[in-house]
């Protein structure tokens, strides 16, 4: 049996978590931007329904996901990692769930595909399956400066003034997907139902296991 992470423990686990790590240093500006995540998740799912949808997503799992979405700085010695890192993190404390769902998230399958994780090049394994993932994806894609909400697009644009090149690779990489997943749901808030299937959903006791 898997064990469920319940908001105020995930909060709880994020703060000790950054008040442990000596590579976060604006914490106040983690949470915030950790909250501001939750938020745009529950409005996302609350459109979707509210457009007719049946959107079996488990809320409190979401919001203990968004709120988790970025524990990975806290540990990732390179900072693109950091989906890849709080995934395992999560995975090792015991919630496997919320490790599947902020492990993909933005650029994850295009960081593994160049850099690979842990030697390994698996890319595929960190494809978002789940409309779990996407709503991670697609909150993020709409987060901008603090508290501000921007379009996916220009959110891309800002990542695409990172000089960095390896940063411009993986959203080089990643653009056309994101995209894509931002206008699923975009879909499935004006009612379509026919973008359901476009992913999974996490279904009880699905467990996940990486290399
Ligand atoms: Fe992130």
């Amino acid at each position: 049996m898997t064990a469920m992470i319940t908001p105020t423990q995930a909060r709880r686990l994020l703060t000790e978590t950054i008040k442990g790590s000596p590579r976060i240093r604006n914490p106040g500006q983690v949470i915030a931007h950790a909250e501001f995540i939750a938020e745009l998740v529950k409005g996302t799912t609350d459109s979707i329904r509210g457009a007719g949808i049946k959107f079996p997503v488990n809320d409190d799992e979401m919001q203990s996901a968004a709120i988790l979405h970025d524990i990975g700085y806290c540990f990732a010695e390179n900072g693109y990692d950091h989906p890849l890192v709080g995934g395992e993190f999560l995975r090792r404390r015991g919630f496997p769930r919320v490790g599947k769902i902020i492990e993909t998230h933005t650029y994850a399958p295009e960081r593994v595909l160049l850099n690979g994780y842990r030697g390994v090049h698996k890319p595929q394994e960190w494809m978002p399956m789940f409309w779990e993932q996407v709503l991670i994806d697609y909150a993020s894609l709409h987060a901008g400066a603090p508290g501000e909400i921007i379009n996916p697009a220009e959110k891309i644009n800002r990542f695409k003034n990172n000089r960095d090149e390896d940063f411009q690779t993986m959203i080089d990489y990643a653009e056309s997907r994101l995209l894509k997943e931002v206008d699923e749901i975009d879909s499935l808030m004006k009612g379509n139902t026919g973008a359901l299937s476009s992913y999974a959903f996490l279904k009880t006791g699905d467990e996940f296991k990486h290399v």
